[in-house]
């Protein structure tokens, strides 16, 4: 595939552009098996008289013809490389037209033009420009786009691209065509194209200022009734935005459309947003209500990138976070806004310690702003949008919603229209709040998550209470000490009565703030002390609220400590995060025992988790969600991150361990846990309402536990999984059954599940996910025997996702076989997908990469990596992956 091996580029040598385009006109001819693409280029040398050579990106493509103000250039006057066009010569000012032929039918990478299904659809962030024409594709060079599009009009009636429809025409041999302005400067990866037999769910929006926006959302025929809660998403967000920022919607029209193979979640093109359909469609029968969730999130994401992304974009891709951090920001204060904001923060902050702070901690960690990247498509982390998203939000800490709302105003006043960077996000906050976050600034260079450990002292005579703050931060790549950084400390103290009045030595107490119960303190050295007086008794500290900034806690709680909190604690973030952690202790003494023991000893379990459990379960005072979100044991995953840290994770012990404690907390709440099972049981009709869905997840977190008992408990699963009008209710039952059931109940059921869902991929594709969870050492045979099935297909990433992801990120004792037989089929899967789609590849190197965290399995884990590595048509996103991951 390529000579030389790939070359890093550097934050460091980043130069404004050369050229730029003020105005680009676009034609495409799709035909089946080419499309033609006609480009006018208005192109201005932005340093006149300086004559440089013009280099405009490209990769893939055939060029047919090249002209320069309507002169076709000799062969002498421009070179074609692998992946530029090179014109030495070039005026200061110029139109240039190129003529280039793709092949979308052919291209499976899914960047760029391309057929899903019967449908041409475009992507192109990072780089999927320069896969339909030369251009110079990079962000900070934004155009004005027109753009026509002609095909044939019996199979692609609908025809759409950014903007405003100016223009559509009937044409010969049974075709026709549309045109489409848009009249805000945008770079090239904002560029959308769509055109199939869709059809569409049409609304309306009224912006604050009295215009009235078209919304519609394009669909497949058959997919026509799945639209609504994504549209009513839509229509919330557009409120939310311009009441929360003060943002509104700067054109008549605003489509969707779903289409079904795409490589990410969704894209926020320009008045034209593509979505993977999994975050569009929604309908009771088909969608879990965490698939509400999502589409409800997305949407929203989406939509809130048209002014933190679109109308204010980045200057280069190391700049990513500024538009994806913010926008997750953002998102997430949309999605607490619409339902519970700890619940929320809560799932988000589950999220985060599991796949942010364990990418934090191996071979790809980079900071929230990189500084050298190979390609750019393996920079869509979770360290750029979670931790992205982290650092706004203690942006928002230290200022305050009044100021954070100043400085985002300014922000976008100030860069309305341009493509900026990181640091002029920060000025912003900055000027208009005069707060200075110089020493915060760390936070988008230095990678890795910090340890805040925590130890306290309480003297009883003085009433003096003082917290020792430390903290440090593990190195990184290319990073090998790091700096303190502010870290937003949130906080409280419990007493027996509640918590305690928060006064620190020296502060003057404010008659309307003195007996505040809840502070931010800022630390921002290596070890601070923070001592607090009028402390009458030894307290529980309640640290890290909310989890007020993205770092790991060291506290030496007890049990009875952590019980305190988790009872009585006034966040409810604590609570949860205090069950957590009381949970992971628990088990934790399990993992020992096992390590330890004689085959025959029985397991010893604290039953003081049970007892915490059936204390939340017997109080129906509580929200539903909150509980259920409590009950959850931290997953397998979360509690390898930890273990790595502790000298290596042995998956069969932490397996086993939390499946014994599952167990005993089934055995031990059986009469909580089916009274709450059955007072749950819900008459309405099924809505995707707050209350609803608490109530579903609380209900089938019971389910879960009791099922785990086996017999007449599985045929509690059993009823439901037929009774179910509504598929989380649905799966959750199928869930349990095959979880806990028998080999015969769990057959009949995924058979019978199938047999009633078939047609509906995105249902077929919950039904891949199962399986490929599915604990049991047939596993590994079942997912095989599924990639036979006539609904695998390996072109299409949600599908590859659902079997082999889910398989090597979610079945981890499964997938760390001790033959190495796991290891061995990912990278045989990913042999093959190497040649289909880069990006996806890459995205799914990432349970091999972790291979330092598994001694025993290293050696095994690695030699697969090193086998991919040999490849000879091994991608540039593989080939960054798996060195960095070898290093
Ligand atoms: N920019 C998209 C989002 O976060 C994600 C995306 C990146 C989609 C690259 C496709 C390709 O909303
Ligand atoms: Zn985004």
């Amino acid at each position: 595939m390529r000579d030389a091996q790939p070359a890093a580029v550097y934050l460091k040598d980043y130069a404004s552009p050369d050229y730029l385009i003020n105005r680009t006109e676009l034609h495409f001819e799709l035909h089946e098996d080419h499309a033609l693409v006609t480009s006018r280029l208005y192109m201005l040398r932005c340093d006149p008289g300086r004559e440089l050579p013009l280099v405009l990106n490209g990769v893939a493509l055939e060029l047919v013809s090249v002209t320069i103000d309507g002169q076709a250039l000799e062969d002498s006057e421009f070179q074609v490389e692998p992946e530029t066009l090179v014109i030495p010569k070039a005026p200061d000012q110029f139109v240039l037209s190129c003529v280039t032929r793709i092949l979308p039918q052919d291209n499976t990478s899914l960047e760029g033009l391309y057929k899903s299904q019967r449908m041409f659809c475009t992507q192109c962030e990072a780089h999927g420009f320069r896969k339909i024409t030369y251009y110079l594709d990079r962000p900070d060079v934004m155009s004005v786009f027109t753009v026509s599009v002609e095909a044939d009009q019996a199979r692609y009636p609908v025809l759409l691209s950014n903007g405003n429809l100016v223009d559509s025409k009937v044409l010969e041999d049974g075709r026709h065509s549309t045109t489409w302005h848009d009249p805000f400067p945008k770079p090239a990866y904002l560029f959308a194209l769509v055109a199939g037999d869709l059809k569409y769910l049409q609304d309306s929006f009224t912006t604050c200022s009295g215009r009235e926006v078209d919304l519609r959302i394009y669909v497949e025929e058959k997919d026509l009734g799945k639209c609504d809660h994504a549209m009513l998403s839509l229509q919330n967000s557009m409120r939310w935005d311009e009441e929360v920022y003060g943002r509104e919607y700067d054109l008549d029209v605003f489509n969707i459309v779903a289409v079904d193979d795409f490589n990410m979640g969704a894209m926020e093109n320009k008045s034209l947003n593509i979505f993977n359909s999994s975050c569009v469609l929604c309908s009771p029968e088909t969608t879990t209500d965490k698939g509400y969730q999502r589409v409800e999130a997305i949407v929203a994401h989406e939509y809130f990138h048209n002014w933190s992304g679109n109308r204010v974009t980045c200057r280069d891709w190391f700049q990513l976070s500024l538009k994806e951090g913010f926008t997750v920001f953002r998102d997430a204060g949309f999605s607490a806004d619409m339902g519970s904001p700890v619940v929320k923060r809560v799932e988000d902050v589950a999220n985060l310690r599991t796949v942010q702070f364990a990418e934090d901690a191996g071979p790809m960690a980079h900071p929230v702003r990189p500084e050298s990247v190979i390609e750019f498509n393996n920079f869509y982390t979770a360290t750029i949008y979670e931790k992205g998203a982290e650092v706004v939000r203690m942006i928002h800490t230290l200022l305050g919603a009044e100021l954070f709302r100043r400085g985002s105003d300014l922000y976008f006043e100030r860069h309305d229209g341009q493509a900026v960077t990181c640091e002029d996000f920060v000025l912003a906050m900055e000027a208009a709040s005069g707060i200075d976050l110089q020493q915060f600034r760390l936070w988008y260079s230095q990678a890795g998550t910090p340890l805040l450990r925590v130890r306290d002292e309480y003297d009883a005579d003085a009433g003096c209470y003082t917290l020792t703050v430390q903290q440090s931060c593990p190195p990184t790549p290319g990073q090998d000490s790091k700096l303190p950084m502010v870290i937003p400390l949130a906080m409280g103290l419990l007493g027996e009565a509640g918590n305690l009045p928060l006064r620190l030595v020296g502060e003057t107490p404010d008659p309307e703030t003195g007996d505040n119960t809840h502070r931010v303190l800022s630390v921002n050295q290596a070890e601070q002390r923070f001592v607090f007086e009028g402390v009458g008794e030894r307290p529980v500290p309640s640290l890290l609220r909310g989890l007020s900034a993205p770092v790991r806690l060291d506290y030496n709680y007890s049990k009875q400590d952590l019980c305190a909190l988790m009872s009585r604690d006034d966040d409810g973030f604590v609570r949860w995060d205090s069950a957590q952690t009381l949970a992971t202790r628990v088990m934790n003494e399990v993992e020992q025992q096992l390590l330890n023991r004689s085959k025959d000893k029985e397991l010893e379990v604290d039953p003081i988790l049970a007892r915490a459990y059936a204390s939340l379960l017997e109080d129906d005072s509580l929200d539903a969600a909150m509980v259920a979100d409590m009950l959850t044991l931290p997953g397998e995953n979360y509690l390898a991150e930890l273990a790595a840290r502790d000298g290596g994770a042995n998956v069969d012990t932490i397996h086993a361990a939390r499946v014994a404690v599952h167990a005993d907390i089934s055995k031990a709440c059986t009469d909580s846990l089916l009274q709450r099972y059955h007072a749950l049981a819900n008459a309405s009709p099924y809505a995707a309402t707050g209350a609803q869905i608490a109530d579903r997840s609380l209900r089938n977190t019971c389910l879960d536990y009791l099922a785990a008992a086996g017999g007449e408990y599985v045929e509690l699963a059993s009823r439901q999984f037929t009774d179910a009008d509504n598929m989380t209710d649905r799966l959750a039952a199928l869930r349990a059954i095959v979880f806990y059931g028998d080999d015969g109940q769990r057959d009949e059921a995924l058979a019978s599940f199938y047999q009633d869902w078939q047609h509906e991929v995105l249902v077929v594709n919950q039904w891949l996910q199962l399986q490929a969870m599915m604990p049991g050492s047939d596993a590994l045979d079942r997912v095989r025997g599924l990639l036979k099935h006539p609904d695998f297909d390996m072109r299409n990433p949600n599908k590859v996702r659902a079997l082999v992801g889910v398989f090597s990120a979610h079945n981890p004792v499964n997938f760390h076989r001790p033959d190495g037989q796991g290891y061995r089929f990912l990278a045989d899967q990913l042999t093959l997908l190497n040649d289909i789609n880069p990006q996806i590849t890459a995205k799914m190197l990432t349970p091999l990469t972790r291979w330092r965290n598994y001694s025993g399995r290293d050696q095994l884990m690695r030699a697969e990596l090193e086998r991919l590595a040999a490849l000879p048509s091994l991608s540039r996103d593989a080939f960054e992956v798996i060195t960095k991951s070898l290093q």
